[in-house]
């Protein structure tokens, strides 16, 4: 029985851990993890993420061939492929801060593995990691190999949260990057055959090691860079008369261009895009390419553009001022059918508001009041210029409310800004909503999910990412 061990129980190792044992009932997989709370979780009622299709997968597999542990050595010792799904954060201090990955977590996974195997093993790399890593620790493993051999598989992933359980059951592709030497491309063929077990073989591509490792870094990049395209053409919309749904449209049906991607938003969040494009900007500077780092990190100036863009856009309707004002904060989580709050653009929009002091009345269906208050009381590590961690003022925090459902952040609120595009945000009683406001009642649409016509009237003053202003909105000097 081949045996499988996936280090790192997160958003990326647990789900597909989880799929492998679904889908290939013969494997024994163990998922193990240093944090024992997370562990815990997984073996608990409350998964440690929202996913949805997750609890099925894993109630039908863990205590058969799935397991959770924390036992990490025991199960590295055993297993004949190891799949590496550790976190690798932007590094916030040191060389390259701000920009490049931190790689403490991985490579101590890879000495780890060095420490404890007794037998010859195949190393994946599932985390998303800058180009030539697996170089780094091909040198890590050979010099503590004590005669064992190893080979380095790059195997990144391309799931997205909210969709893990379908993209993985469905991948449009799985990529598998190794060694061009015979012994790596029996490697390449082991790992194939489990994924074999449920994927086309035409969609299993194979490649060398840097260009897979490269390939993932380039897939986040374009994706990103879609976003922020049309989220400048949203810009160019508002000041021309234009509705950027309109344009993407025509946009979507270009077969040269494809439809997905290229919906205007209040910017894109969750972990992976600035990380990756930042660790894209490094490679190449650290490559003396300095303008093709430069084009890249336009993409992330744009995407910061578009979050103060929304909030001066807030806070200039609003007759130049939302302090002491209540705004109704709806939808906190990076996208939706995630519990997931990484790099959020409600942490940006929230703060920029509270800079102008206005008190936040928030709901999420998903994300836990601590996750919020703990969000919105840390510094992030801006990428521009890496510094700090330190919690802020108290009274920061005293100014946000975390609230239980839709009509409670809205009541007597001036302002409501849609953040997240939540289904049930479609479906809320609008005019409820509007007879409890105050007047006039504003209106924020950073996802464009709200019928603007409907809203403006009910009576609403409504801003819609992309869309012609209100006549109210075009009177009123705005700065953004
Ligand atoms: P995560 O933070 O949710 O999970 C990482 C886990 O690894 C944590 O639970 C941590 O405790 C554990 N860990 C760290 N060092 C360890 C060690 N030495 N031994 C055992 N466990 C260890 O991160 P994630 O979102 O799952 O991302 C993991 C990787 O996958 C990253 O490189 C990320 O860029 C990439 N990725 C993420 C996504 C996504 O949607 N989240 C998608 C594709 C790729
Ligand atoms: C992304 C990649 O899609 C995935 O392949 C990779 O493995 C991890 O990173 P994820 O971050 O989970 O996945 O979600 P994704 O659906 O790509 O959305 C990222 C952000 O872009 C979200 O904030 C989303 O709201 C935003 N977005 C997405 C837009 O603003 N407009 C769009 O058209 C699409």
């Amino acid at each position: 029985m081949v045996k499988i061990c996936g280090i790192g129980a997160g958003y990326v190792g647990g789900p597909t851990m989880a799929v492998i044992a679904l889908k290939c009932p013969s494997i024994e997989v163990a998922v193990v993890d240093i944090s024992h709370s997370r562990i815990s979780a997984w073996n608990s009622q409350k998964l440690p993420i929202y996913e949805p299709g997750l609890e099925e997968v894993v109630k039908q597999c863990r205590g058969k061939n799935l397991l959770f542990s924390t036992d990490v050595e025991k199960h590295v010792h055993e297993a004949d492929i190891i799949f590496v799904s550790v976190n690798t954060p932007t590094k916030i201090r040191g060389l390259g801060a701000g920009k490049a990955a931190d790689l403490t977590y991985w490579e101590s996974a890879a000495r780890m593995i060095a420490d404890v195997s007794k037998s010859n093993k195949i190393v994946v790399e599932k985390s998303t990691v800058p180009v030539r890593t697996a170089e780094a620790i091909e040198k890590i493993l050979a010099h503590n190999s004590k005669g064992i051999k190893y080979q380095i598989l790059s195997n990144p992933e391309f799931l997205s949260e909210g969709t893990a359980i379908q993209d993985l059951l469905k991948p449009d592709r799985v990529l598998i990057g190794g060694n061009e030497e015979p012994e790596g491309q029996k490697a390449i063929l082991k790992l194939k055959s489990v994924y074999a077990n449920w994927v086309p073989e035409d969609r299993i591509i194979t490649t060398n090691l840097w260009s897979a490792e490269l390939s993932k870094l380039a897939d986040n990049a374009f994706m990103a860079q879609r976003i922020s395209s049309i989220n400048a053409m949203s810009a160019l919309c508002e000041a021309t008369g234009a509705e950027v749904s309109q344009v993407s449209n025509v946009l979507c049906k270009n077969t040269k261009l494809g439809p997905k991607y290229l919906n205007a938003s209040v910017g894109f969040g969750g972990s992976c895009f600035q990380k990756d494009i930042l660790n894209l900007v490094y490679i190449c500077e650290s490559n003396g390419l300095m303008e093709v780092a430069n084009y890249w990190k336009e993409v992330i100036k744009v995407n910061d553009y578009q979050k103060s863009r929304f909030v001066n856009k807030v806070v200039t309707s609003m007759f130049n001022t939302v302090s002491g004002k209540k705004i109704a904060i709806l939808g906190f989580a990076f996208k939706k059918d995630t519990s997931d709050t990484r790099k959020t653009p409600a942490i940006d929009v929230c703060k920029g508001l509270l800079g102008d002091n206005a008190c936040l009345s928030i709901y999420d269906p998903r994300v836990t009041e601590d996750q919020i208050q703990k969000d919105l009381s840390m510094d992030g590590v801006e990428w521009d210029h890496p510094i700090h961690l330190q919690p802020t003022s108290s009274t920061t925090v005293k100014q946000v409310n975390v609230v239980g459902d839709a009509y409670e952040a809205t009541k007597d609120a001036h302002g409501i800004c849609i953040l997240t595009e939540w289904d049930e945000f479609k479906t809320i009683d609008y005019q409820r909503v509007f007879d409890n406001m105050q007047k006039p009642a504003f209106i924020f649409d950073g996802r464009n999910i709200l019928n603007v016509d409907k809203l403006r009237e009910i009576g609403f003053i409504v801003y819609s990412i992309g869309r012609p202003l209100d006549q109210w909105l075009k009177n009123t000097p705005q700065q953004a």
